[in-house]
């Protein structure tokens, strides 16, 4: 007679292994929980400014094919991300976010056993998607708060299969430089998969940055992965993108799932990234905002971390769920640092700069009490 409960042993080790992903707070709910009218988000790294008028004209014309399936292969969108990266169409590929597309890599690339080597504080899906698929999770220190490439391509083994270079690294901001990244290249053996998770790539201010792109003729081993959901402000509709050899492409192309990039997020995405003028001026105002924040924590007396992402991670040298709860309840969502592997730190996005001013002015409070 059942029991009406699951067994443990009904599920696979693999996902019992790994934990639910803890996203930031939606403002709704935060409104509904503690009655108020304004809340401001500064937790997800999403873009304060939205999408570009374009790309609105354009939703709203999708609407009327809103009955049909969307077009399997994003043809149209891969053709415009091609065209704007001067590669081939077939080098593309295109998933519901970045994130779909990291499980993508794993299950195409991983067998049980196989190393995967990243930061230790990192991009959190990079983890549990190795330990979904049996993979083994290898963490490497970061070196004064950045991503240490040097000590992460010392770490490959013969079993090592995936290395992530998050690029300017998710939670703390920092980047990597062309240079560092010419040094440990030649290290790294065809075997491993280099992933070149470029989520910021469109905030980066650093003219030291690489350009990945040109290394993929040299480097067949090479994935780029890049999105929608950050600097042009469509995170909502899910659409990320990867740039590859196109052989390794055509495998990824089987395990996407078929219609994983919905039919607004292809036109969006299209039409997005057609916009030079919009993604310029989301580049400056981020530009500009950042250098805000930064002399605003100097006054503070708060250390943080130079970042060349929409985002800034900084040390409260305190309870960072404290500091949470307070800004919270006055309307502010940002990341405790503890969530992210950083305890006695906090994340907070760059905002507008109507936004930055109302969570420094609720930062000062919190850090009073
Ligand atoms: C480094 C990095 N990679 C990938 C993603 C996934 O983004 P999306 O799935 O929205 O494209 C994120 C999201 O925060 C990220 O920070």
């Amino acid at each position: 007679m059942s029991t009406g409960t699951l067994r443990d042993y009904s599920i696979r080790p693999e996902v019992l292994n790994i934990e639910k992903y803890v996203a930031g707070k939606p403002i709704s709910e935060v409104k509904r929980d503690l009655g108020l009218d304004e809340v401001i988000k500064l937790a997800s790294n999403e873009n304060p400014l939205g999408c570009s008028p374009k790309v609105k004209e354009v939703l709203k014309k999708t609407i009327e094919e809103s009955a049909l399936y969307p077009d399997a292969s994003s043809y149209e969108l891969k053709k415009a991300i091609a065209k704007k990266l001067k590669v081939e169409q077939n080098q593309i590929f295109c998933g519901a976010g970045s994130d779909s597309l990291i499980r993508v890599i794993c299950q195409t690339l991983l067998n049980p056993g196989e190393e995967s080597i990243m930061g230790e504080v990192t991009f959190a899906r990079y983890e549990d998607n190795t330990k979904l698929m049996g993979g083994t999770v290898v963490k490497i220190p970061l070196k004064d708060n950045f991503l240490d490439i040097e000590a992460m391509v010392d770490r490959i083994t013969p079993k090592t299969k995936i290395i992530w270079f998050c690029n300017p690294n998710n939670p703390t901001g920092g980047m990597f430089t062309q240079k560092e990244l010419d040094r440990v290249l030649g290290r790294i053996p065809e075997s491993v998969y280099i992933i070149m998770d470029e989520a910021y790539y469109e905030y980066v201010t650093d003219g030291d940055y690489p350009d990945s792109i040109k290394l993929l003729p040299e480097y067949p081993n090479m994935i780029i992965l890049r999105t929608f959901s950050k600097a042009y402000g469509l995170a909502s509709l899910r659409c990320g993108y990867g740039i590859a050899h196109g052989e390794l492409v055509q495998y990824f192309n089987r395990v996407i799932n078929a219609f994983d990039v919905n039919l607004f997020a292809q036109t969006a995405a299209a039409a997005a990234i057609e916009d030079d003028d919009y993604l310029k001026l989301v580049h400056e105002s981020n530009k500009k905002e950042k250098e805000y924040l930064f002399d605003a924590f100097k006054d503070m007396n708060l250390p943080y971390i130079h970042s060349n992402a929409n985002f800034i991670m900084v040390n409260i040298n305190g309870d960072d769920m404290k500091i949470f709860d307070y800004l919270l309840k006055h309307g502010v969502i940002i990341r405790p640092g503890f969530l992210l592997g950083m305890p006695g730190w906090i994340r907070i996005s760059i905002g507008t700069r109507y936004q930055n001013e109302k969570f420094l002015k609720a930062l000062e409070g919190a850090l009073q009490v």
